[in-house]
């Protein structure tokens, strides 16, 4: 798959919809669909099942590693003897046969996976009469097909998809006479030299073969476009090569593709939609996503004209290049479902849409579509159900009462321009389950009425950047569905109102909220993954009642006026990803509890008023800590050495406390800031719901910082390791071990009291941009290694008793000479004071800055000041060049990793799964 092309944020949101559509997708093709169990012949029970066939089942099960129990119906004993009774086993009424096992992993209703692992074993040969057989989503360790499995010659559907299967296809499955569904895809199967076993198989109607890599089965067109039953044929992602698909204009004659209903060559090189794909006249759903489609929209579809004009119901040509403007879709007069978003497409959205009245799905999102579009385009579209134009520059304008003649089940309606007041047609919307509508300029406040009693069927509403005002009322308190709410950036003022039990996310951040959050201790449905009430202003102590929420991943209450001590059931929440705290007036000691919270990658607790020692615990551990800062708080005592554990942090803030002692040696050990290495970052896909403001945030550093952009994206931003310990009582040297930090980006210890001289190896950390080391007592010369530093933008020595010449011919000199003043035996340019025997430097006046004795001078060069939650500005940075760079594996982590944060995942984007389940629909 190639989406390179793509932003970061939305390849990540592509990743999330492929994720769960590969999931979803053969969820939806297994007939079973995964969810019965104990299908036996319960009701007939005195159909009792034989025991060879019983024998033979307690073998297969004795191959499978059954983690979750799953087979526990399965026993050897006289109790549970009918093996017609068994999970996912299905008998013949009459003669007591075992017919079917269904076995899949995945349960469609949950979206929950349990896979079993192990092996298939050769004793299902004892099942003789076996026609139905899904193993789907489980975990063979990539074993190969066994063959033996052509010998079950009365299979009718064998559903192997997903399930961790690799190698060849073997040939043998020609044997499979009776076979009608195929369903191989998402193995890792290649090395497939061709087809033609396939061509044996003349009853198969439903074919997956998605993610086979068919590159040198060069009959493969040849072989599936003969199958004379086939109806459905799945082949995403197959990387065969684009000449393949050109000889599809080959296949004019009506036998080829006889019976095909549904076609889905998603994910391949395409480029053109070839003409004889219009010539099946029997052709109702056609999906070909990214599938480098090109040119007008227009011409691609006149390919479509032949007689399947007459029968396509669904036509997904989304996440192309396709240009153009919208054509007149009336031509296919069934078309129910259409998806081109993410194409070039430009000009209005046509009215003659309005005359497509068995339209269910619009999805023409992210595309460049402009205009107004009035009430009267949907006047006959009352079986609409899914309606997406986000991202278009499109005017919704309707009048205040008009009542749609649809209800829609989801709402994406983001950046379109809906306001000013809030889109009253909206509350007639009483079967919706996800409603998006951020950034839609809407300046107004919320209906009460609706709030209170919002759709049973609503699963996320997102109202985020625009400006809602005024108080919030309660939310749906009575209901008990989950629910995600995001209100995020607008003008909400007031206490925080009462939420639904079951919230699973909650982002109230910058608003006006004040007043104590006490009233969220009341959401105890213990799903709550993600709460973000940074910048706003709420104040108080904090609840104790944090352990109510032990899914918590993301807490943020930066930027209040919080106060007091940080309540010990902090230490509750052992999933916990991210603390940020900054910004607030916590006093007192970190709490110890806190130490339990280890799996923290992220604790920002800046510019509050913590005091006590730094605790060791926090290296003893918080090990999986990449960021930590304390900046700017009271902290005393010395660094503890178990800080030097934290062998994955990259950034290490204890800037402006009052941290005495010295600069441990055991620096060395902060492997991460030894070495390249990223997989911090790709293991940790976060779920900063909303990267433009984090990315505004970043770009005001950017602007701060006076640099170029590209410089830092050339060196993936994600990456940069740092330290500050400035602005503290730090004594003693600067430990030679901090030479050993190669991967080191900035380093600031200013306005100390470290003495002796700069070590001679610093030279080494190439990668350093910015060096700080003003205001201390260093003496000596400055090494000239420093010189060798190449990508070197900012360097301040001043104000030591440094002595010497600055080294010379390198861009040393073209540094300010204020960051080289108070050191009285420097001497050289860019310094106006002579070295002994040189001749005096041409430039008379020297201006000197440096003694300003500024605290944002000194939080310039460094990131993390003030503002947005650096955290999340990190991660939201961080994210999108890690999924730019190797999405695809990514992709993997985020479906072997983050099982947890696949919960809040599927909340939040659960609409754009949605959609692309109904697409297959
Ligand atoms: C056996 O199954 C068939 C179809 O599967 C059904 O029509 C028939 O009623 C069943 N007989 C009994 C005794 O359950
Ligand atoms: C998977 O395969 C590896 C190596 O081939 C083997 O060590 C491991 O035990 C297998 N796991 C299972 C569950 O069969
Ligand atoms: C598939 O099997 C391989 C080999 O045992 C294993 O490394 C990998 O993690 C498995 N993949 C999944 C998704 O379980
Ligand atoms: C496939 O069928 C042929 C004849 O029907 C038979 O000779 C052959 O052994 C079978 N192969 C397998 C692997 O069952
Ligand atoms: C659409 O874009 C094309 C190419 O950029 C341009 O020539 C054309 O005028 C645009 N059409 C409209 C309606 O804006
Ligand atoms: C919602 O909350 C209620 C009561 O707190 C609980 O019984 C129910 O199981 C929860 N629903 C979900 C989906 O977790
Ligand atoms: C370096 O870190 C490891 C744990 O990551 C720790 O065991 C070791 O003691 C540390 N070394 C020093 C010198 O602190």
């Amino acid at each position: 798959m190639t989406m390179t092309t793509l932003t970061g944020e939305r390849s990540f949101k592509l990743l999330l919809l492929h994720a769960f559509l590969l999931i979803m997708l053969s969820a939806h093709l297994s007939p079973a669909l995964g969810f019965i169990s104990g299908v036996g012949v319960g009701d007939a029970n005195n159909i009792r099942c034989l025991e060879g066939e019983r024998q033979a089942l307690l073998e297969f099960k004795k191959g499978l590693v059954d983690d979750y129990g799953k087979l526990s119906s399965w026993q050897s004993g006289d109790e549970n003897n009918n093996c017609c009774n068994w999970e996912g086993v299905r008998c013949c009424n009459l003669t007591g046969h075992v017919l079917e096992l269904h076995l899949s992993a995945f349960h469609y209703l949950s979206g929950i996976t349990k896979p079993f692992g192990g092996m298939i074993s050769s004793s299902l040969l004892e099942l003789p009469y076996l026609t139905f057989l899904d193993l789907s989503h489980n975990n063979f360790n990539r074993s190969y097909i066994p063959k033996f499995i052509s010998s079950l010659s009365n299979l009718e559907c064998l559903d192997l998809a997903d399930a961790n299967l690799s190698g060849p296809i073997p040939h043998h499955l020609q044997n499979l006479s009776h076979l009608q569904q195929l369903y191989l895809g998402r193995n890792h199967l290649k090395n497939i030299e061709n087809l033609e076993w396939l061509s044996h198989l003349s009853s198969i109607e439903d074919l997956d073969l998605s993610s086979t890599n068919l590159s040198v089965a060069n009959d493969w067109l040849e072989v599936v476009s003969s199958l004379p039953n086939l109806k459905t044929l799945w082949m995403q992602s197959c990387d065969f090569p684009p000449m393949s698909l050109s000889s599809f204009l080959r296949f004019n004659d009506s036998k080829s593709f006889a019976s095909l209903e549904s076609l889905d060559l998603s994910d391949n090189q395409l480029v053109h939609i070839p003409k004889s794909l219009g010539n099946i006249c029997t052709l109702r759903e056609l999906h070909l996503w990214s599938t480098h489609l090109n040119g007008q929209l227009v011409e691609l579809i006149s390919n479509l004209s032949g007689c399947a004009k007459d029968s396509l119901e669904n036509l997904d040509l989304s996440e192309n290049q396709i240009t153009g403007s919208l054509p007149n879709f009336a031509i296919f007069p069934s078309l129910k479902r259409i998806y081109l978003s993410g194409n070039k497409l430009n000009g209005t959205l046509p009215k003659i849409i309005g005359n497509l009245y068995k339209l269910e799905v619009l999805d023409v999102s992210l595309n460049f579509l402009e205009g107004v579009i009035s009430e009267s385009i949907f006047s006959n579209l009352s079986n609409l159900q899914y309606l997406y134009l986000s991202n278009n520059s499109l005017s919704l304008e309707f009048s205040f009462d008009w009542v749609p003649p649809f209800q829609l089940n989801e709402i994406q309606l983001s950046s379109c321009n809906l306001g000013p007041r809030f889109p009253n047609w909206i509350l007639t919307q009483r079967n919706v389950s996800y409603l998006e509508i951020y950034d839609t300029k809407i300046s107004d406040t919320i209906p009460a009425e609706w709030l209170v009693d919002l759709p049973p069927t609503l699963k996320l509403l997102v109202l985020s950047n625009n400006h809602i005002y005024g108080r919030l009322p309660n939310v749906s308190t009575k209901r008990l569905n989950e629910l995600a709410i995001d209100l995020s950036a607008n003008s909400l003022e007031g206490p925080l109102p009462h939420f639904p039990t079951n919230l699973t996310f909650l982002n109230l951040s910058i608003n006006q909220f004040s007043g104590s959050i006490s009233s969220l201790c009341k959401i105890n449905g213990q799903l709550l993954a993600y709460l973000d009430l940074s910048h706003n202003r709420l104040s108080g102590r904090l609840p104790n009642c944090f352990m109510q929420w032990p899914k918590l991943l993301i807490l943020n209450l930066a930027g209040n006026h919080f106060f007091g001590e940080v309540p010990s059931s902090l230490g509750s929440l052992s999933v916990l990803n991210t603390l940020s705290l900054n910004n607030n007036n916590f006093s007192g000691n970190l709490p110890s509890s806190l130490r339990n919270c280890s799996s923290l990658i992220v604790m920002d607790m800046r510019n509050n008023r913590f005091s006590g020692n730094v605790p060791a615990w926090i290296g003893e551990r918080l090990q999986s800590l990449i960021f930590l800062s304390l900046r700017s708080n009271m902290f005393n005592g010395s660094i503890p050495l178990h800080l030097c554990w934290l062998k994955d942090l990259q950034i290490l803030d204890l800037s402006l406390n009052d941290i005495s002692g010295t600069i441990p040696q055991c620096l060395n050990n902060f492997t991460a800031m030894a070495q390249k290495r990223n997989y911090s970052f790709e293991s940790f896909i976060p779920l900063s719901y909303d990267n433009r403001l984090v990315e505004a945030y970043f770009d005001s550093v950017m602007v701060e910082l006076k640099r170029n952009e590209y410089e830092y994206h050339g060196r993936n931003l994600g990456l940069l390791k740092i330290i500050n310990l400035s602005s503290n009582k730090l004594i003693g040297k600067l430990p030679s071990e901090i030479s050993s930090l190669l991967d080191l980006f900035a380093l600031n210890v200013s306005r100390n009291n470290l003495i002796g001289e700069i070590p001679q190896m610093i030279g080494q950390l190439k990668q350093l941009e910015s060096i700080d080391l003003s205001r201390n007592q260093f003496s000596g010369e400055i090494p000239s290694s420093i010189s060798e530093i190449s990508f070197l933008g900012f360097l301040n020595l001043s104000y030591n008793n440094l002595s010497g010449k600055i080294p010379s011919g390198t861009q040393l000199q073209s540094f300010d000479a204020s960051y080289f003043i108070g050191n009285r035996a420097l001497c050289g340019p860019p310094l106006t004071q002579k070295c002994p025997g040189e001749e005096t430097p041409s430039r008379s006046e020297v201006t000197t800055k440096a003694n300003e004795e500024n605290e944002d001078e000194l939080g310039k060069w460094f990131f993390v000041g003030t503002g947005c939650g650096f955290a999340i500005g990190f991660w939201g940075v961080c994210s999108s060049l890690v999924l730019k760079r190797s999405w695809r594996h990514a992709y993997f982590l985020l479906l072997d990793n983050m099982k947890d944060w696949i919960y809040v995942t599927i909340t939040v984007n659960i609409a754009r799964l949605q959609r692309k389940i109904q697409r297959q629909g």
